[in-house]
């Protein structure tokens, strides 16, 4: 593009901006319009299917939907973690002794809290990134799924998802209350921070070894929370002096549905990012040729430009660059690692990218499973070719960077052979 047709473009976007005519959140505006559009997902499914009467939830004493609910959306009760820091919706339901419970599976993730009004509900949808949803625990005859929007996006749409409705995990050091103590730091947490930096306001069971944690702490004395001992938070694998474990679903917080949790989340907001950022590209570029007068099919370099550093990070997150490693293992207390391992798929050789590894790393083949989630196979076509072509070249050994020298000759071919035989799209 010449300077002088940028020009003409620059002064027709600004002026449109100093109207006040668009909103705040380039996600609202055309052409992902997050809030217009209704998504399609397992939780709208479900929504519709209530709506209809086709199905309905059961409501029980201490739960509310909860159970009926997991059940209907395929989320299992093993992924089961607790938060006790106020650090999310329902502020006045959670504490040490009244934790806030998450399950989730690959795509759907629910939030619990004791004698809270409602159920909160995220999906990760194919177009949309995660939508939010609320399930009202009141009303006991009619259950009903209700989207919501920004009183969720204050916090799930945010610099801390990455400009996109995303998932959070944090890390805060939590007082007596709940109250995190925001003074001493707050982390958001995905699979490349540090174990010393994690599960903060989060209660934690499982054994690590020597590896240490700031889950299981409730901080009493608020002057220098970084300098309290948190020995009696580590290698914890019973909750039940600490509250009433009776309470909840299961008596766990699993370390391993909580490492997995924190990979996922911030794989899907990775995802959501190269999906908008790419589809968003593309439309300034139909926008500014037809506004010039240009063929349809004129490609601008700045389109490649943007395509390229929204799905690089997302290259590198898939295959676990600056993942935080392992020096002893780790091992949950609950049927997580388990049942999360299940499903597959798997090579002639028996090999899955949802093996575990847990004494070195996450995974024994450090490439994301979420490569066969509906949203990662919905991204745009000029994502994929992006994505799949890097893929390719880091496998073939062909990036020498520091990104993936933690990928072993070994390790490549592996990874190589499993999608190779398990992701048709990968082989093309
Ligand atoms: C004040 C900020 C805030 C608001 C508002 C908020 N959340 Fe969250 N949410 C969080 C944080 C932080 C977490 C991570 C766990 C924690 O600290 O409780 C979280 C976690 C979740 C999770 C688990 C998946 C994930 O992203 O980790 C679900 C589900 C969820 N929230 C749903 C909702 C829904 C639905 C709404 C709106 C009705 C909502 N939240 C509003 C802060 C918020």
């Amino acid at each position: 593009m010449n300077t002088k047709k940028l020009m003409q473009f620059l002064v027709l976007t600004c002026s449109l901006a100093a109207l006040g005519s668009l909103p705040a959140q380039e996600f609202e505006r055309e052409p992902i319009e997050y809030s217009k559009r209704s998504g399609d997902n397992r939780v709208t499914r479900l929504a519709a299917e209530l709506q209809s009467g086709k199905k309905t939830l059961k409501h029980e004493v201490g739960f509310g939907y909860l159970r009926s609910l997991l059940a209907e959306l395929h989320v299992s009760q093993s992924s089961q973690t607790l938060v006790f820091s106020k650090t999310s919706l329902q502020r006045q339901r959670i504490s040490p002794p009244t934790p806030r419970a998450l399950y989730f599976s690959d795509d759907t993730y629910i939030g619990f809290c004791h004698e809270g009004d409602v159920l909160e509900i995220s999906a990760m949808d194919q177009d949309l990134g995660a939508i939010f949803y609320t399930l009202d625990q009141t009303d006991h005859r009619a259950p009903r799924i209700t989207r919501q929007a920004d009183n969720c996006l204050i916090c799930h749409g945010s610099s801390s998802t990455k400009s996109v409705p995303g998932f959070v995990v944090r890390s805060v050091y939590s007082d007596a209350g709940g109250f995190p103590i925001l003074s001493s730091g707050t982390y958001r947490i995905d699979h490349t921070s540090p174990l010393e930096r994690r599960w903060g306001g989060w209660y934690v069971t499982g054994t690590h070894g020597p590896q240490k944690h700031l889950g299981n702490l409730v901080v009493r004395d608020k002057r220098e929370p970084e300098q309290v001992d948190n020995a009696a938070g580590q290698n914890v694998t019973d909750l039940s002096h600490r509250f009433d474990t009776s309470e909840y679903l299961t008596p766990h917080s699993d370390i391993v549905a909580l490492m997995v949790l924190e990979h996922q989340a911030d794989a899907h907001n990775y995802i959501t990012q190269a999906n908008f950022a790419t589809r968003q590209a593309l439309h300034y570029e139909q926008t500014l040729n037809r506004e010039l007068g240009k063929p349809a099919k004129e490609h601008w370099d700045s389109t490649t430009s943007r395509i390229k550093s929204s799905c690089e990070p997302l290259v590198e997150y898939l295959f676990f660059s600056d993942e935080a490693l392992l020096t002893h293992k780790i091992e949950g207390t609950s049927n997580f690692a388990a049942e999360f391992q299940q499903p597959g798929p798997r090579d002639k050789k028996g090999r899955s990218l949802r093996d575990l590894d847990l004494t070195r790393r996450m995974f024994q083949y450090p490439c994301s499973y979420l490569v066969y989630s509906p949203s990662f196979g919905a991204l745009p076509q000029e994502a994929k070719e992006y994505v799949f072509r890097r893929m390719r070249e880091v496998l073939a050994g062909h990036d020498k960077g520091d990104k993936f020298k933690h990928l072993s000759a070994g390790d490549r071919q592996a990874i190589q052979e499993i999608l190779s035989e398990t992701l048709p799209e990968f082989r093309s």
